[in-house]
């Protein structure tokens, strides 16, 4: 392959089509005579519908029908049924199926009119009377009923095993940490809001316009949950405004607007407002109990890491929280425990870097804190510390260039600079503090499909129903087939985000460059092969006897390599043999033996700059310098993008994201983003952004780790420790707000 176009900075290939509009999101398809549904929400937390008295809703003009619990339709009966693909364990959510109220603004009636004014309207005019039940929704009353989930999430592993005599390595050592650090639960906020448009096709067919990081997921849910053939049902998500995680399961808005559909035999959309993207999922709430030790060198010695998490009282909503800590340093002292706490409210869900974010956030907020009691520059005590192996499952990783990245990073901030003590760097007004933090993620492949057919005008078609959701999936996948046939990225057309097209999982988990990107090259090969054949075949071709090894693909021809001038064009090639289109199908798979013998991460290391006001509490982050290692980076431009996101999420966990919930009412308060604060182009200084070289053969097939989510992995923490260092203050529980700050005591 010759690379013209993998490895270098591309812009997005559907920005165009973004920018002036014409790319169509799930709330912008029409269909004839198309209605429109309103979810009316639940007043109280925990309890069950007494009554629901629609007559005043009926009776706006435009108002077809409201639906209650009171006709649910034919729908599933067993769990199992409405058990999405990445599900967690329990019984999953079905909306309007029963008077039991499970969390506030929980949708209880769909109101279903002619235009969208009436629904709305209608909707705040259904009345409902509950029988109130005491509900609970703060974590912190709840830790004593804690508990370890019976039935695991798959995917998510299990803490390991302790290993050596933590108590005994915490007593013995000189430097000593035991501090409890809390996040608060965060609601994923994309851009576009959750829609579905469902087009009712007259013959049983449906095709749903659903925002959506898993087309193939939808599908199958509603296929399950409704009865419906798969072949009847279309899902589309050819565009989606962002996620983060939220998209990964389908929401109450597809199923209502099938719902509605089936019975009333129409177009339905149902969208969510911003205040209902606050009962879809969120990044649950946790508290972390973190015990280091070390000696004198500053060696780690001990790691206890005792994590807390909300999960909803129908599901156990499990991600990776704690076993970053048994990972990212070496001590041969760890023990590791992760515990769910019942709350009244909707499940939690993967949010970007799901259990890394959080879990590596309180890691490395005490790991700074440990340094600096042992007197030692805290990116010195990492290096001291640097892990050679996954301890926890006793494996070499695929690579790590973690090391480099710390280099990498610290010369470009200047780090060296950086005096030890806190307090000692001051600038006008303002005192300046300088943090850093490491990152860690898993890099996988899943199994997925792609098509791509050549056709003899030597145009290029890339097929796969995994989505986009704003990471650059269409850009990459057009570079690497571009360069896998050599041909110019204008030939390459991408369709992305359809369950008619080869099957994909879930875009997640920062997997589908490393899987799509596989199936692609893959799908490519069986072009190049059968090319290859029919170049050959040709009457005195100069590739009679070439193998695949001998020639290479560029410029629109296949020749020889080192002699261009001995080949023949695509276009000819096909034409001679009379074949109008070449049909290629490639799939990944998850690397099972990989998997076995080597642990996979991709690696990064954060430096942060705050400017803090000590009069007002003002915190600014100013710069930001983060260096990643994720194998081969595909697109320098997209794969910065996905860093800079990364990072000013980062930079809303340390000092701004919260949902709060009012737990006399069991309701979140804050659901808009006026009181529900999202970094703004105020809040975030300069980002530079590094990738260090790495080429790791073993991590994928072609050598991807991934990046969606690194960037957020220990960007809170760079934040956190730049602002201690700016003022001697530790605020263990995030967001670091003015009046955290200001009621906080020096403790240096
Ligand atoms: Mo990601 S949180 O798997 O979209």
């Amino acid at each position: 392959m010759t690379a013209r176009h993998v490895g270098q900075a591309r812009s997005r290939v559907e920005g165009r089509l973004k920018v002036t509009g014409q790319a169509r999101y799930a709330a912008e398809y029409d269909a004839p005579d198309l209605l429109h549904g309103c979810l009316v929400p639940s007043r109280i937390a925990r309890g069950r519908i007494a009554s629901i008295d629609a007559a005043a809703a009926l009776a706006i003009a435009g108002v077809v029908r409201v639906f209650t619990h009171a006709d649910r339709g034919d729908v599933a009966r067993f769990d199992f049924r409405w058990r999405d693909m990445v599900a967690p364990p329990g019984s999953p959510f079905r909306p309007l199926q029963s008077h039991e109220i499970q969390f506030a603004d929980q949708p209880v009636a769909l109101v279903v009119a002619e235009t969208w004014e009436a629904a709305r309207d209608a909707a705040a005019l259904v009345e409902v009377t509950y029988e109130q039940a005491a509900h609970r929704t703060d974590l912190h009353q709840e830790v004593d009923n804690a508990y370890r989930p019976p039935r695991k999430r798959f995917g998510v592993p299990r803490p390991p095993k302790p290993r050596g005599d933590v108590d005994k390595a915490f007593a013995a050592e000189p430097f000593k940490l035991r501090a409890r650090y809390g996040l608060p639960p965060q609601h994923h906020n994309p851009m576009e809001m959750f829609a579905t448009t469902c087009v009712w096709e007259g013959d049983g067919r449906l095709t749903l316009y659903d925002k959506t990081q898993g087309a193939t997921n939808v599908r199958s849910y509603i296929a399950k949950v409704f009865g419906l053939k798969k072949k009847n049902v279309r899902v589309v998500s050819a565009y989606v405004g962002g996620a983060f995680g939220v998209g990964l399961r389908p929401q109450a808005n597809a199923f209502c607007a099938v719902m509605a559909s089936l019975a009333l035999k129409r177009s339905v959309r149902v969208c969510l407002s911003r205040r209902e993207m606050f009962t879809t999922g969120y990044r649950p709430d946790t508290l972390h109990t973190i015990g280091l030790s070390c000696d004198s060198q500053g060696r780690l010695r001990s790691v206890t890491h005792d994590g807390v998490a909300a999960t909803s009282r129908h599901e156990d909503y499990q991600e990776n929280l704690v076993n970053w800590s048994g990972l990212l340093y070496r001590s041969d002292s760890v023990r590791l425990d992760y515990r769910l706490a019942k709350l009244d409210t909707c499940t939690p869900c993967d949010m970007r870097a799901p259990g890394a974010a959080s879990g590596v956030n309180a890691l490395e907020c005490a790991i700074d804190e440990l340094a600096f009691a042992a007197g030692i520059d805290p990116l010195e005590f990492r290096r001291r510390n640097y892990a050679e192996r996954d301890a926890n499952d006793d494996k070499p990783f695929t690579s790590k260039s973690l090391e480099a990245c710390y280099a990498a990073a610290a010369d470009a901030f200047d780090w060296r600079r950086r005096g030890l003590a806190p307090r000692s760097m001051r600038e006008g007004g303002e005192l300046v503090g300088w943090g850093m933090a490491s990152g860690a993620w898993d890099a996988m492949t899943m199994l997925s499909n792609a098509r791509v057919i050549l056709k003899a005008d030597a145009s290029l078609l890339v097929e796969t129903a995994a989505s986009d959701i704003g990471t650059g999936t269409y850009t990459i996948l057009a570079q690497i087939a571009a360069d896998a046939l050599g041909l110019p990225m204008e030939a390459v057309t991408v369709r992305l985000g359809d369950t008619d097209l080869p099957w994909a999982p879930v875009e997640g988990g920062s997997w589908t460059a490393a899987s799509s990107g596989t199936a692609v090259t893959r799908a490519c090969d069986d072009i190049r092969a059968t090319l290859l054949r029919h170049a050959r075949r040709m009457t005195g071709s100069p590739l009679a006897d070439a193998k695949l090894d001998d020639v290479v693909f560029d410029g629109g021809r296949i020749a020889r390599r080192g002699e261009p001038a001995r080949g023949v064009g695509l276009g000819e090639a096909m034409r001679t043999a009379q074949v109008e289109r070449i049909e290629g199908k490639g799939r990944a798979w998850p690397p099972v033996l990989r998997m076995m013998k080597y642990a996979s991460y991709a690696q990064s290391a954060v430096f942060a700059e705050v400017r803090v006001d000590e009069e007002l509490g003002v915190v600014r982050v100013t710069r930001v310098v983060c260096a990643t290692a994720a194998g081969r980076i595909l697109n320098p431009k997209t794969a910065r993008s996905q860093i800079l996101g990364g990072i000013v999420m980062g930079i809303g966990m340390a000092l701004h994201e919260e949902t709060v919930t009012d737990h006399r009412l069991g309701r979140v308060v804050n659901h808009n983003f006026a009181d529900y604060h999202v970094p703004a182009n105020a809040d975030v200084g300069d980002i530079e952004v590094i990738f260090v070289d790495e080429h790791d053969a073993k991590t994928s097939p072609i050598g991807v780790k991934g990046l969606g989510e690194i960037g957020i992995v220990g960007a809170a923490a760079a934040v956190a420790n730049a602002i201690f260092h700016a003022t001697g203050k530790r605020v263990r529980d995030f967001p670091i707000t003015i009046d955290k700050l200001l009621n906080t005591a020096e403790v240096a």
